[in-house]
């Protein structure tokens, strides 16, 4: 079987290593031997760490008869979208690593490839077989939730700050050293990368549709080590969380930075590792941990597609081969939300400032479960409020948070985590 690998970044040399270095045992597995037998790159000049022949001239590369299947690996939206359509047209099998791809055409590309092998075990949680585990072994159930960490970087720079008191710039600096990050590490830090993955399992588990700007995200970047300090003294550990679940008839997506409490196994999970819990009606709770980025791990994952492909084992692309019944429920709206909260506050520290703000919160329904004063001691006159909320509705923080903005007494921008216990 003839492999093209159109992209031979970190992820694609590592694929055309691993099947000249695993020949053997892959073709045992697979019962044919799989061959990467160009690859395609932008620049020649660049240093590649692979050995196999390289091209600049991608259309070359499609046109081919040869050529069984084509592993994208480019990156983008747009021309992926543009190469990997005409690759389906041409009746050739396809295998991607490409999540924002995915989070953006998964059901057009469905619909393309038919009865085409399309594989994609490696856009979510790197080396996780998480796709499989959705479409395969938990298709008996009915899912009740998706919870996870799915983007290695953040988890990586939430961990340093938490356990080596690393500031933010540097931890990032070492995840992109590490080959982690995506190109634009605004993705990772953003939750945007989480969230096109949380879509790719999310249309497997329900069926849903919805891009990226549909749900909720919030990034990482406003993490202080104010923050890392009410968690450790609170026995939180901060993480960004991915979030799946039914609602009654509708369904909740949500990626953000939530305080977690230190003894739940998710908490546990550090560095550039990801982990998903999944829970099934009939399964109940099931947690898949492992490395969620980095070249061999992701591309350990390709090529476990390729081997499929090899063997000829078809599945439905999503997993459905007609229309789930929950596929006709709507997106919870945003503000419908329910969970408990965490504010951070820098106010003046005068007198009545605590009592207005608490009036506030229980005047809109919020009900605090727990506070901390952090008096400053260079400068006097300021101080930094935390509080926690026993579970409330999130149109009720926003509001909240609105009008703390506008106060006087209100120094910095409030900061607000939800909880996830
Ligand atoms: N940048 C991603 C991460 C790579 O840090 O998890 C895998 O998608």
């Amino acid at each position: 079987m003839n492999v093209a690998i159109l992209g031979v970044g970190t992820v694609g040399a590592e694929v055309a290593n691993i099947l000249i270095k695993n020949q053997k045992l892959i073709t045992a597995r697979s019962g044919k031997e799989i061959k990467p037998i160009i690859g395609v790159v932008r620049n020649l000049n660049k240093p590649r760490n692979t050995t196999i022949p390289l091209t600049d001239d991608i259309q070359s590369v499609i046109n081919r008869d040869d050529i069984d299947v084509y592993v994208e690996l480019m990156g983008g939206v747009n021309e992926p979208y543009r190469v990997v359509s005409e690759i389906l047209k041409r009746g050739k099998a396809v295998v991607t690593a490409n999540k924002a791809l995915l989070a953006y055409h998964r059901f057009k590309l469905q619909n393309l490839a038919c009865d085409t092998p399309f594989g994609f075990e490696a856009s979510v949680a790197g080396g996780i077989p998480i796709i499989k585990v959705l479409r395969e072994g938990l298709s008996a159930n009915h899912i009740l939730s998706i919870n996870g960490i799915m983007n290695g970087t953040s988890n990586y720079i939430l961990t340093s700050m938490m356990n080596g008191g690393v500031k933010f710039e540097d931890a990032l600096k070492k995840a992109q050293e590490l080959g982690y990050a995506e190109a634009d590490p605004t993705f990772d830090i953003g939750g945007f990368d989480t969230a096109h993955k949380l879509l790719i399992l999310a249309s497997i588990a329900y069926g849903v549709h919805g891009n990226p700007e549909d749900i909720l995200i919030e990034g990482i970047e406003r993490i202080t080590k104010e923050d890392i300090f009410f968690a450790n003294d609170f026995e939180y550990v901060i993480k960004l969380l991915a979030i799946a679940k039914r609602v009654s008839d509708k369904i909740e997506l949500r990626v953000h930075p939530a305080l977690v409490p230190k003894d739940k196994m998710i908490a546990k999970v550090d560095g550039v590792m990801n982990a998903v819990s999944v829970i099934g009606d009939a399964v109940g709770e099931t947690m898949f941990y492992g490395p969620g980025a980095g070249g061999s791990a992701t591309a350990s994952a390709v090529i476990s597609d390729l081997i499929d492909i090899a063997r000829e084992i078809k599945f439905p692309m999503l997993g459905y081969k007609a229309p789930l019944e929950i596929m006709q429920a709507e997106l919870l709206e945003q503000d419908k939300i329910r969970t408990k909260y965490y504010f951070r506050l820098k106010v003046e520290d005068k007198v009545g400032v605590l009592a207005k703000i608490t009036n506030l919160m229980s005047e809109n329904n919020l009900s605090i479960d727990s506070f901390l004063q952090k008096p400053n001691i260079k400068k006097e006159d300021d101080a930094t409020l935390f509080f926690t909320t026993h579970t409330s509705l999130e149109a009720d923080v926003k509001r909240v948070m609105g009008i703390l903005k506008e106060q006087e007494f209100v120094k910095d921008e409030p900061f607000m985590m939800r909880i996830e216990s």
